[in-house]
């Protein structure tokens, strides 16, 4: 595990696809353990093979090997399928009363584009993990919901993420001109949520991105 932090430093210096000079000194500063502890851990690396390291008249040189660079790759993929694999958790907050005006003028679309009449609002989610909607939301695809314009109001295109509260379907509802910082996911679903699964602020709620 601590030597990973090693070999996971070493690439960030830049010793994949070349040989860097390391000093000790510096690692065990960066890595907060004595120039000893940092030898050992290089010797553990090149024995295991994940390293080159030999010495020359400029000092240590590193690199990492492919073995060194596979095991960092598919850390990297299990990592993100482990964390990003399309879900989000939040806790549930009010929001200003704005939701079921916007949800009302919308209906009609959002019963021809996501398949539900909605219920007259969005339960507004405070993000806690990932750190944005963003995150979580990069890889799905969005439904494109067409702005319109009635009595000469103008209302933006809207990106809808179909997801599940509980086995609840619904969609996470992104307007193109947001107030909401990327912190908060507004959910819009055919039924009041917090009715249905007994939901007030403060709870936490797990949305799974489909
Ligand atoms: O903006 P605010 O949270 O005050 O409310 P809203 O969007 O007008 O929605 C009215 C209420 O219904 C709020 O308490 C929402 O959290 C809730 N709601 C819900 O439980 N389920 C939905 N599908 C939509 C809104």
């Amino acid at each position: 595990m601590k030597t990973l932090f090693l070999l996971i430093k070493l690439a960030k210096m830049g010793a994949i696809g070349k040989e860097i000079t390391v000093t000790m000194r510096e690692l065990s500063r960066e890595l907060d353990v004595s120039p000893q502890t940092v030898l050992r851990w290089l010797e553990e690396l090149k024995e295991q093979g994940y390293i080159h390291k030999r010495e020359s008249r400029k000092g240590t040189l590193v690199e990492l090997t492919e073995k060194g660079i596979n095991l960092l790759e598919k850390l990297y993929e299990e990592i993100s399928t482990a964390l990003y694999s399309g879900f989000i958790v939040g806790e549930v907050i009010s929001g200003i009363g704005e939701g079921a005006y916007y949800v009302r003028q919308y209906a009609p679309l959002i019963r021809e584009y996501l398949g539900f009449d909605p219920y007259p609002g969005t339960l507004n989610v405070r993000v806690l993990f990932p750190k944005t909607i963003f995150d979580a939301l990069c890889t799905a695809r969005p439904i494109i919901i067409p702005g319109f314009t009635r009595n000469g109001r103008t209302f933006g295109d809207v990106r809808a993420y179909r997801v599940r509260i509980d086995g609840i379907e619904g969609a996470i509802v992104i307007p193109s001109r947001t107030v909401h910082p990327p912190k908060i996911a507004e959910i819009i679903a055919p039924v009041k949520l917090r009715d249905a699964l007994n939901l007030k602020d403060g709870d936490k709620v797990r949305i799974e991105v489909v």
